[in-house]
């Protein structure tokens, strides 16, 4: 091999090895478009159920919300939602959003985005989610005696009450496949 060929290998490798960088707009961009068929089909699903009453809702919930997830994803995007207080354990943060949940809570100033490198493969996306109005009729801290019996009965370890509007709920997250 020639100086100038080596050269040019040695010069290759560390580009395709420097892994260590992401263009942070890109994927909050491309994490921004993961969650939104989610959160739309989400709220459409809630507002559909909430018309046959909460307590329908809940069983609304709790069938669609994990289709709903696995429906918004992709061979190369997988999305979801988590929280530091769960409804359904299965929604229960990876490691990676530890940090990220922890970030939020500590600051509840820092409304933005953010996205980390997982590994080589995978960026991983958080946006963080806020209890409104809305929301309080099921994750508020006093809720109508038939609706907590029926959230018991199907979440025996229900931690996600007690919140008001405008409190931090958790987070929408991203899974996306690296260029
Ligand atoms: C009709 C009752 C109801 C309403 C209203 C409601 N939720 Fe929930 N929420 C649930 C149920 C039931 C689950 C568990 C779903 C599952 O099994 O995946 C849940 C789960 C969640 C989760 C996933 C984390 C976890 O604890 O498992 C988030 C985040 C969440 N809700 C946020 C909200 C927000 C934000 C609103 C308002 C826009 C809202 N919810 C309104 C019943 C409700």
């Amino acid at each position: 091999m020639s100086r100038g060929a080596l050269l040019l290998a040695v010069l290759a490798a560390l580009t395709a090895c420097d892994r260590s960088k992401i263009n942070e707009s890109e994927y909050e961009e491309a994490g921004a478009a993961a969650v939104l068929p989610l959160k739309k089909s989400l709220k459409a699903a809630l507002v559909a159920g909430l018309e046959e009453g909460p307590v329908n809702a809940i069983s609304v919930c709790r069938v669609e919300a994990p289709q709903l997830a696995e429906k918004a994803s992709t061979a190369t995007t997988r999305v979801g939602r988590t929280s530091r207080k769960l409804r359904n354990p299965a929604n229960a943060p990876k490691p990676w959003m530890e940090p990220l949940l922890d970030l939020y809570e500590r600051d509840p100033e820092s409304r933005e985005p953010a996205v980390v490198i997982i590994d080589d493969r995978t960026v991983g996306y958080v946006e963080p989610i806020f209890v409104q109005p809305l929301c309080v009729t099921c994750h508020g801290a006093t809720l109508e005696p038939d609706l907590a019996s029926k959230i018991a009965e199907l979440y025996p370890n229900d931690q996600a009450t007690g919140y008001a509007a405008g409190d931090l709920r958790g987070v929408f997250w991203a899974e996306l496949t690296r260029d």
